[in-house]
């Protein structure tokens, strides 16, 4: 086996230095411009996140901004929405008293006064409209009479319903014009004198002028007025007559004419109800109670 030279040896050696210096230098050089590199990364990834970090604050901000915007908006909404309902609320009301008034301006003022002795109707007074009582009412079918227009279906459903009952209740007197009961009055007063003033009302003062009024007889009395106290009829008007709207204008003891079972008057629904749940005359209330009444007579 060839020995190899220290030459040789000296020669491999120093190739081999130079094949690492060489090497070496190149991986630093790669080393180096790999860090530039990631430094000049670094430095714009630092950057942007910077510019993304102010772009998120102004962001925010502006969210802020908006919600905040936005809830003043909700409240100014929410408090414009108060402020409509309230004016809707007022406008109900108005209306409300429109209608009241003007219903009111069209329901005749008389129908719910005092007549007996207390105030009076003039000789021109007619009701607003009348209309004749079906014959199958009357206790002489011979003799029309009147009532009314807006009574008479109130008169009808409570004749009616006595009917029902198996109570037979006929009408003997209606509307009286100022004339007919100046003609009643005056033939009273021919009989009976000044005793007449006892149960017959002056012209101008009764409310039969009003053609709300009815006086009633049943079976068993001849047709006539006298006795009907103490028939089956008039304790059916005692119970019932209210539902329909009828008060008895003068029970016993009244202050204005003797006792008239046979004689009611419509004052309608809300007031006879009234009445009657607190055990008052009409005739002993204040005007000014009944008048609050007027606007739902026909009701
Ligand atoms: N009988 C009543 C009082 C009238 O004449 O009206
Ligand atoms: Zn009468």
């Amino acid at each position: 086996m060839s020995k190899v030279s220290p030459e040789t040896v000296r020669n491999l050696l120093i190739g081999l230095i130079v094949v690492l210096s060489a090497s070496a230098a190149t991986l630093g050089y790669f080393l180096y411009t790999t860090t530039q590199t990631l430094e000049t990364t670094l430095a714009t990834t630092s950057a942007r996140i910077t510019e993304l970090e102010g772009t998120l604050l102004d962001t925010q901000e502006r969210l802020a901004i908006a919600t905040s915007t936005n809830n003043e908006l909700e409240n100014n909404l929410v408090a414009e929405k108060d402020r409509n309902d309230g004016f809707a609320d007022q406008i109900d009301k108005i209306t409300g008293t429109v209608q009241v008034l003007d219903k009111l301006s069209k329901t005749d003022k008389e129908l719910l006064q005092k007549y007996s002795k207390v105030y009076f109707l003039n000789e021109h007074y007619v009701p607003d409209s009348l209309s004749s009582i079906d014959k199958e009412w009357l206790y002489n079918e011979a003799i029309k009479k009147q009532i009314h227009t807006k009574v008479n279906p109130f008169l009808e459903d409570m004749l009616q319903a006595a009917l029902d009952d198996g109570v037979k209740i006929w009408i003997v007197s209606a509307y009286r014009s100022w004339d007919e009961q100046a003609n009643l009055k005056g033939s009273y007063s021919i009989t009976y004198g000044s005793g007449a003033n006892t149960f017959s009302a002056d012209q101008g003062y009764s409310e039969h002028q009003l053609g709300t009024t009815l006086d009633f007889t049943t079976e068993g009395i001849g047709g006539g007025l006298d006795g009907f106290g103490n028939t089956k009829a008039y304790q059916w008007l005692l119970n019932n007559a209210y539902k329909y709207g009828f008060v008895l204008s003068y029970p016993e003891n009244n202050g204005y004419y003797i006792f008239e079972p046979w004689h009611w008057r419509f004052v309608g629904e809300d007031l006879a109800k009234y009445l009657d749940k607190n055990d008052f005359n009409f005739y002993d209330v204040e005007q000014r109670k009944i008048d609050e009444y007027l606007v739902s007579i026909f009701d």
